[in-house]
């Protein structure tokens, strides 16, 4: 790491999101701690001040000579973006099958019929471990040109042990090797295999008595995820895959409620999973319970927009008292994309969350999500010093230009990535 300090100078806006490391809610979602003229010094790796220009000049008035000084007149800084729920590690893709979605199948007609996961499956089988790690690299590479320094990534392409555990080592590889950090979930229940039809019961034994402990053992995973869907997994194999998941310390994530109305928001507040992601469906009794638990709602609005479905409620759940994220979703059937910037866009769109709103889903709230809040999601000194600055003047018009990639540099670890 190169020790110079960098001292980026004259923000226009320099949005911190500073205040605590609590999920935000309801008014606290629209404060973005900002700063006019701001300034901040990053130095090994963290950040080491943030003020305005004015404070950290005289701050450090003896050791202006020694940083790198990056002049921001006319910029937006905000911290790095980060993506809290990601398919990232897998092989191949199914271009063929968004055709097919066009012409009238839907998501799970295809599934059903050995498509949309289980395809991807085999892909993901047939590659090799380099294989899915230069397939990956490439996809986070393009995540970091859209600001995104953190994700979180989950198996569930494999749906076999061996499978399942290679994905996990290509993301513990990844993480270690690329500049982006990637937070790992097993998902080992993200579709009951096709020879296991008939056998749901059969498959959740073996993921509970075998997968589980091998996943866990081997450090590989921090979140336990499970799709609970009509014709995947119910409430109550996953409230039992859930539970396993918790007595080995994995904690629990749920695709809730995402194509038909199932109890999952219920299920995510009752099993005191951190968050619960999707909830295109979830119903008015399950957002009231998830604002009691205080379960992160990680909403998708670019899968949403992809299956041409209408998207979460995220106005509802803000008003609600429910603390809420948003994300990519980043897989290659119902939301093939790496662009965070165009989720917030999304957020405001369809969703009728504010932009500030929709920043604080992409940041702090984000975080909170994949408990990393204590390290990123703010601007803040002794935090990770991962920043982005974007070519424009403020942070409504990072929501209001939208659709185009408006990242003009990022800082990893106080390293410059990107511009
Ligand atoms: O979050 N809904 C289930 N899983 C993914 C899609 C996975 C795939 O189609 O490959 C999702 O949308
Ligand atoms: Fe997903």
């Amino acid at each position: 790491m190169d020790n110079k300090p960098i001292w980026i100078k004259h923000a226009a806006q320099l949005a911190t999101i500073a205040g605590g490391t609590a999920p935000r809610i309801r008014e606290g979602m629209s404060d973005l701690g900002l700063i006019e003229d701001g300034s901040v010094w990053m130095e090994d790796g963290k950040i080491r001040a943030v003020g305005t220009t004015a404070e950290l000049e005289e701050r450090y008035a003896e050791r202006a000579g020694e940083a790198e000084i990056v002049d921001a007149s006319g910029r937006l800084v905000t911290p790095g973006l980060i993506d809290p729920h990601t398919h990232v590690v897998y092989g191949g893709s199914r271009e063929k099958e968004f055709e097919m979605r066009l012409e009238g199948a839907t998501y799970m007609e295809i599934m059903n019929a050995g498509g949309g996961i289980h395809a991807t499956a085999r892909m993901t089988r047939e590659a090799t471990e380099e294989e899915l790690f230069e397939q990956s690299a490439r996809r986070l590479d393009s995540f970091l040109a859209h600001g995104v320094t953190t994700v979180e990534g989950k198996s569930g392409y494999g749906m076999d042990l061996e499978t399942e555990l290679k994905q996990l080592r290509v993301a513990k590889e990844l993480n270690e090797r690329h500049p982006v950090d990637l937070v790992p979930t097993f998902m080992g229940a993200h579709a009951v295999p096709l020879d296991y039809k008939g056998r749901e019961e059969e498959f959740v034994d073996l993921l509970i008595k075998e997968m589980l402990p091998a996943v866990a053992g081997e450090g590989l995973a921090v979140f336990n995820d499970v799709f609970c869907e009509v014709g995947v997994f119910t409430p109550g194999q996953s409230k039992r895959i859930l539970e396993a998941g918790k007595e080995h310390g994995l904690v629990p994530k749920i695709h809730a409620d995402e194509i038909e109305p199932y109890g999952g928001a219920e299920l995510a507040a009752e099993v005191g999973a951190i968050s619960a992601e999707h909830l295109l469906k979830a119903s008015d009794e399950g957002i009231e319970k998830m604002a009691a638990a205080g379960t992160i709602a990680c909403l998708l609005p670019a899968t949403a927009l992809y299956l041409r479905e209408e998207a979460a409620r995220g106005r509802a759940m803000i008003d609600a008292g429910v603390p809420v994220a948003v994300s990519t979703d980043c897989n290659p059937g119902s939301s093939p994309t790496t662009s965070m910037p165009l989720v917030m866009n999304l957020a405001c769109i369809s969703m009728r969350m504010t932009p500030a709103e929709a920043l604080v889903a992409a940041t702090l709230n984000a975080a909170c999500a994949i408990d990393m809040q204590d390290k990123v999601g703010s601007v803040e000194e002794g935090k990770q010093a991962d920043l982005v600055m974007w070519d424009v003047k403020n942070y409504q018009e990072l929501q209001y230009l939208f659709g185009v990639n408006h990242v003009e540099k990022v800082w990893k670890k106080g390293e410059q990535v990107v511009g």
